[in-house]
């Protein structure tokens, strides 16, 4: 059983104070009834609804965006230790929501959750070419050769070729902090990636998925739902570095 707000704002773009406003209107009818009190509790696979007349289906399927904090692990379940999943709010621990990627323990940022396995093969099948976006701060200097590197596709130290990546350079110091777009994910691949160039990563954080941002809102350990125009960005390829 869930919230009626909560349930109505999770289906539809809008905020869970704008959905208390609809809902107290009487725009809102449970199995035929107006319902004006947001914090009814309803069955989304039960009991039927509409907005302004129009039914509201409810989407078996859901998105998190979760701000993976280091010292997590990436995978639905350990015995042992916390994952992405034990992040998520308790009613949602019943849906089988897994990570969408996987990020390193030590790597924090954007982590998508969810339930659909068609949408997440979509989000990471090579052929897709999702670009994901990192900001890395490395214990060296990035010089202008490795950018051209990146770009003509570096050749890992196991004869792996990778994709060209485009490399920025964010800020030119002795540890340079820089950002990363590749659109494939090899195990490690940034981090292997810079030991081909003799540079270590000290700090890995995923700040885009597709063309959706991490949510600069959201503290480390934080997630909330995705709206349904952000599950369309996180598929489309955001512009390339100027
Ligand atoms: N590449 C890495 O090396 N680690 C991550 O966590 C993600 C990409």
């Amino acid at each position: 059983m869930e919230r009626l707000d909560k349930l109505i704002c999770s289906q539809s773009d809008i905020t869970r104070t704008q959905a208390g406003r609809i809902i107290r209107a009487g725009r809102v009818l449970v199995n035929g009834q107006a319902c004006r009190r947001p914090e009814t509790k309803v069955d989304p696979e039960q009991d039927s609804l509409t907005v302004d007349g129009k039914p509201l289906t409810y989407r078996r399927f859901v998105y998190w965006m979760l701000n993976k904090p280091a010292g997590i692990l990436c995978v639905s379940r350990d015995p042992n230790r916390r994952t992405v999943v034990d992040l998520l709010p308790p009613a949602e621990k019943h849906r089988q929501l897994f990570p969408a990627g996987r990020l390193d323990r030590d790597t924090v940022g954007l982590v998508i959750l969810t339930n659909d396995g068609a949408y997440a093969h979509r989000l990471l099948a090579p052929r897709s070419g999702i670009r994901k976006r990192y900001l890395v701060r490395l214990d060296g200097p990035v010089l202008p050769a490795h950018v051209q590197a990146f770009a003509a596709g570096v050749e890992l130290a196991d004869g792996t070729k990778c994709l060209p990546a485009e490399l920025k350079i964010i800020e030119d110091t002795s540890t340079a902090l820089a950002e990363v777009e590749i659109a494939e994910g090899k195990y490690h691949q940034i981090k292997r990636m810079f030991g081909t160039i003799g540079l270590g990563v000290e700090q890995l954080k995923r700040c885009r998925i597709g063309a959706l941002e991490l949510d600069p809102a959201l503290k480390e350990g934080e997630c909330r739902p995705l709206k349904p125009s952000e599950i369309d960005l996180s598929l489309q390829n955001g512009v390339l570095f100027l």
